[in-house]
């Protein structure tokens, strides 16, 4: 697969993309990172890339020109592109949406700034995407976290096919704790099911707290999630508990 990221601080992602997981899925060729700088594809010999908005107001706005001229020539090397504008305004992101993702070839993801960019660039782009309800400076560290959470879906790239089965979210609920030695820290200890290496009860115990996690934290999850009648019977007696303990 290949990510594209379109930005006017390509040194940003010096960084992050030189370690961890990012710099070894890269290594073993799983994705390749481009980082295109927006002013490259100013029309002007002073690189400008943003502009008053019309109407007046406070702020810059990136202007649409640089945007299109970038996406075109991405375009121009692969019709095939997924051009994604990260934007407050866009459906969040998700699990799902990730996994969907890493289903491409190629992903171009764009970075705002500034107050945002020219809204003509919609007719240039395939989708939004959202991190969330907040703001945040520049669209970079929110289409970083798409490219973190698209790469690790890629084969290979985790060490196994199975290593993200778990994970929460991925099952529809918010994944079971994790513990590692000590056994036990300034008295907190890990529960007794895990140490006794009986792999049944342990699955079992998981399940459960995945459930209980899920319930408490997360209890519009439970709705989509698939459930069989044993975790159903372990909501409801979780229910029950929790009615009688207020
Ligand atoms: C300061 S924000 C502009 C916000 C815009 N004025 C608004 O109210 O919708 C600048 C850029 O950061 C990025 N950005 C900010 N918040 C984001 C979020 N929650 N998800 C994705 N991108 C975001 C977008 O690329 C946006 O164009």
């Amino acid at each position: 697969m290949r990510i594209d990221l379109l930005t006017l601080f390509p040194e940003f992602y010096g960084s992050p993309l030189s370690q961890s997981m990012l710099q070894r899925a890269q290594q073993q060729g799983a994705v390749t990172f481009g980082v295109i700088n927006l002013r490259d594809f100013a029309e002007d010999r002073h690189q400008v890339t943003d502009d008053r908005p019309f109407g007046g107001g406070p702020g810059m706005v990136l202007k649409i020109e640089p945007l299109v001229k970038a996406i075109r020539t991405v375009r121009q090397d692969d019709a095939q592109v997924r051009v994604i504008l990260m934007s407050p305004q866009g459906p969040v992101f998700s699990q799902d949406k990730a996994r969907q993702l890493a289903q491409q070839q190629h992903l171009l993801l764009i970075c705002g700034h500034y107050e945002g960019v020219d809204d003509r660039i919609r007719h240039y782009i395939d989708e939004e995407l959202s991190l969330g309800d907040y703001i945040l400076t520049g669209g970079e560290i929110a289409a970083l976290t798409v490219a973190d959470a698209v790469t690790r879906l890629l084969p290979g790239v985790l060490g196994g096919e199975g290593a993200t089965e778990e994970e929460s979210f991925q099952t529809g609920l918010l994944e079971y704790p994790h513990y590692t030695r000590p056994r036990v820290f300034e008295g907190h200890g890990v529960p007794q099911v895990l140490l006794e290496g009986d792999h049944r009860l342990i699955a079992r115990w998981r399940r459960q707290e995945a459930l209980r996690r899920t319930a408490r934290h997360r209890p519009d999850l439970l709705a989509k999630a698939v459930l069989d009648a044993e975790d159903r019977k372990f909501l409801q007696t979780l229910a029950e508990t929790s009615a009688k303990d207020r």
